[in-house]
């Protein structure tokens, strides 16, 4: 019985011992995600947009894998890879929005101003996870993210406990976690001395499989879970 049990203990420690091995060799250096969405109005609201939201919603700002004790960014790696077909750019256009192009991003216009926000989003965050997700599965990635949980529904549909256009940062975190199971992370900006709700965050595993608790509690950003913050809805 005693001999059954320690050799089942040891069977334990080397499983043990190669999944963590393992976990390293997966990992690398980073070891979440965080999948960082913006509300269009409220981006819109901080700085002028120069196009017009298609329709108000969540848009994705990035998808940033990050290090639990050291802030990750520029990681080097390759360079961005321009998509060069409309069908493609018009598809990620519209859940990857810059507020800030005159005119949607066209196959036949510059890349390196039109496709500008997607670079540096990929050469600032994407290069950090180029050891598991290459450029390609990054965007895939990224997109099959931003389609797993619907934002926009959580906050609008008519049993959301969010109270527009002033919600707390409680009854938010926890509309969003009855959806994902899992602590969202939510960004607060400054705005006509109230805090304007910026961005909602999720954070993933390092295979962006399964959702994880963020470490940062909502109010680091956006005040106690009792305060209101603004989410405009004027549009
Ligand atoms: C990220 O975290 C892992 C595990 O704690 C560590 O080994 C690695 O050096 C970190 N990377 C950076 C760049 O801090
Ligand atoms: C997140 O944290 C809560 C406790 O704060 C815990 O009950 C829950 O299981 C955690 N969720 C995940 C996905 O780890």
């Amino acid at each position: 019985m005693a001999g059954s049990n320690c050799l089942t203990r040891s069977y334990l420690t080397l499983t043990l011992a190669l999944l963590i091995i393992d976990a390293q060799k997966i990992s690398g250096q980073y070891e979440f995600f965080r999948l960082v969405s913006f509300w269009g109005p409220s981006r819109c609201s901080l700085n002028p947009c120069k196009r017009t939201p298609p329709v108000p919603k969540f848009t994705l700002h990035g998808l940033w894998p990050d290090n639990y004790t050291q802030p990750l960014y520029n990681c080097g790696g390759t360079r961005y890879i321009p998509l060069k077909d409309q069908r493609s750019i018009n598809a990620r256009d519209n859940y990857w929005y810059d507020y800030f192009l005159s005119k949607p991003p066209s196959a036949k216009g510059n890349w390196r101003i039109e496709q500008n926000f997607w670079a540096m989003e990929w050469n600032r965050h994407g290069t950090c996870s180029e050891n598991v997700f290459n450029q390609q599965n990054y965007f895939n990635l990224a997109k099959t993210l931003m389609f797993t949980y619907d934002l926009t529904y959580i906050f609008f549909n008519a049993r959301s406990p969010i109270q527009l256009p002033w919600p707390r940062v409680r009854d938010v975190m926890l509309a969003i976690s009855k959806f994902t199971q899992a602590r969202p992370e939510l960004r607060c900006r400054y705005y006509n001395n109230n805090k304007i709700l910026m961005e909602v965050v999720l954070c993933y595993d390092v295979l962006g499989k399964r959702v994880i608790n963020c470490t940062r509690p909502g109010n680091v950003f956006c005040g106690r879970r009792s305060s209101r913050i603004y989410l405009p809805t004027n549009f």
